[in-house]
């Protein structure tokens, strides 16, 4: 379907997501033929950077650092329609302007609003006032960054500050994990096959692991990362995120609405966590890293524990892990399931020495499911040999019927459509911070871990049965 008329703010334009996810991301769309029509794109900020073509030639740099083939007409075409228009807090009536310029030479009161709010979590509240002040949220789509405040009463002073101005169906919060493909597959693993959903509770399932470590660390993100940390960054948000698409009931329909219902219910059924299951690590040369204080005390390191108290899942350990300057990158999802009742191989402990029986899900670009069973060792007694199946998707699907976006060009087209389905509501978020306001509240000691390791040895320890990545 045809798009309306856009005109597209983002503010942060300059900074760093901007130059890797937003406009390559418009670019890719550009090329896939998905953008709308008509339609204009404002960086703002508050430093210039410099001329509109001087901001041209620097998207330029950066589209051809992220996108392999860069197909000029497709740059050129998108660039053209780029400008950029100095902002602040205080002062949006020359922002204001240029939207509306830029609307009516679109095409006036059709043309569609989408606003995308990359900035620090303290400059988000006046942003929006700004916005609302200016009547730019008119007709409009606000996506916003997350870490959606810093703690629970932030969270909720953000939240009212953007009711002050827009409608919840105007507010996209983007979590960008829920624009990855292997994600959403989660959803049609689960509800399209018979095959798992009957094992996908807690009479099958001991535990679940929800692993993202990475190898990189700052990459120039100090100062973010020194107020906002590991926790808010990454747990709050994209793990938690991950957790809930694991453990939702069947959404009714596939709609906005009833997936986040399922999700929400998911969140108010977990348990508030509890500090002495959670394990902070810092990596060795973290305080040397620019903009990062000498003596900091921020995680770069998460592992904790984490419980579904509903009728599906009462009892079963969530643990979720992640970190930087790990010792690899990985988006690992695996659930581990129950010894076998039975005796024939051997009492449920003696199977336990063989290696698990996991269901895994790795959330690679090509979706990758592989189950680790214990098969029979060909010859001539009946003894136990590790097997599994893989499911490489990439593989198995023609690259006619297949149409990959990455997710951040996913979502932009979410918004664009105005389907809030991937994005997470307001109820989401509260009861997020709900559940993690035990650890800001009471922090977890920090423990010392080397670059290139698995974290701290305490996080180790936490997972009953060892984690599978180590
Ligand atoms: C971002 C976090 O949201 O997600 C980063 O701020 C993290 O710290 C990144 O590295 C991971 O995203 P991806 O898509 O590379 O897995």
């Amino acid at each position: 379907d045809q798009l309306p008329a856009h005109v597209l703010v983002l503010f942060g334009a300059t900074g760093d997501l901007a130059a890797r996810k937003l406009f390559p991301g418009l670019y890719r769309l550009a090329a896939a033929g998905r953008m709308p029509e008509e339609y204009a794109v404002i960086g703002s900020g508050r430093h210039s950077p410099g001329t509109d073509a001087e901001f041209r030639d620097q998207l330029r740099e950066a589209l051809a650092e992220s996108v392999d083939d860069l197909d000029d007409e497709v740059a050129d075409d998108l660039l053209a329609r780029v400008r950029f228009q100095t902002s602040d807090a205080d002062d949006g009536a020359d922002l204001a302007a240029a939207v509306r310029d830029a609307e009516d030479r679109l095409g006036g009161d059709d043309v569609r609003r989408l606003v995308y709010l990359s900035v620090p979590p303290a400059a988000m509240e006046p942003m929006i006032a700004m916005l609302g002040r200016e009547g730019l949220t008119d007709r409009a789509r606000v996506v916003v960054e997350k870490p959606f405040g810093l703690d629970l009463e932030s969270s909720r002073s953000l939240d009212a500050a953007l009711k002050d101005v827009v409608a919840e169906e105007q507010v996209f919060r983007i979590d960008h994990f829920l624009g990855k493909e292997a994600v959403q597959n989660i959803l049609a693993l689960r509800f399209a096959n018979g095959l798992f959903e009957p094992a996908w509770d807690r009479r099958s399932i001991a535990s679940v692991q929800i692993d993202v470590p990475e190898t990189l660390a700052m990459e120039g993100r100090g100062s973010f990362y020194e107020s906002t940390g590991c926790l808010r960054d990454m747990v709050s948000t994209h793990l938690s995120q991950l957790l809930g698409f694991i453990a939702l009931e069947e959404p009714a329909e596939l709609t906005a609405q009833a997936v986040r219902d399922a999700k929400s219910a998911v969140f108010e059924a977990v348990r508030p966590l509890d500090a002495s299951r959670a394990v902070y690590g810092q990596y060795d040369g973290y305080r040397d890293e620019d903009d990062v204080d000498a003596d900091s005390d921020v995680e770069t390191f998460v592992a904790l524990e984490m419980y579904v108290d509903n009728e599906r899942w009462r009892g079963v350990p969530f643990y979720l892990r992640t970190g930087k300057a790990l010792a690899e990158t990985r988006r690992t999802i695996t659930l581990r399931f129950r010894e076998a009742a039975g005796s024939l191989f051997g009492d449920p402990a003696a199977l336990a020495a063989q290696p698990p029986n996991d269901l895994v899900l790795e959330l690679t670009d090509d979706v990758q499911v592989r189950v680790d069973v214990r098969a029979k060792r060909p010859g001539p007694d009946l003894a136990l040999v590790e097997g599994s199946f893989h499911l490489a998707l990439a593989d198995d699907v023609p690259a006619e019927v297949s149409d990959p976006l990455e997710a951040y060009e996913r979502l932009l087209l979410d918004v664009m459509r105005g389907d809030q389905t991937f994005f997470t509501r307001s109820d989401e978020v509260d009861r997020l911070w709900q559940v993690v306001q035990p650890l800001l509240d009471e922090r977890p000691p920090v423990h010392p871990y080397e670059q290139g390791s698995w974290g701290p040895q305490a996080a180790l320890d936490l997972a009953e049965g060892g984690w599978r990545l180590r």
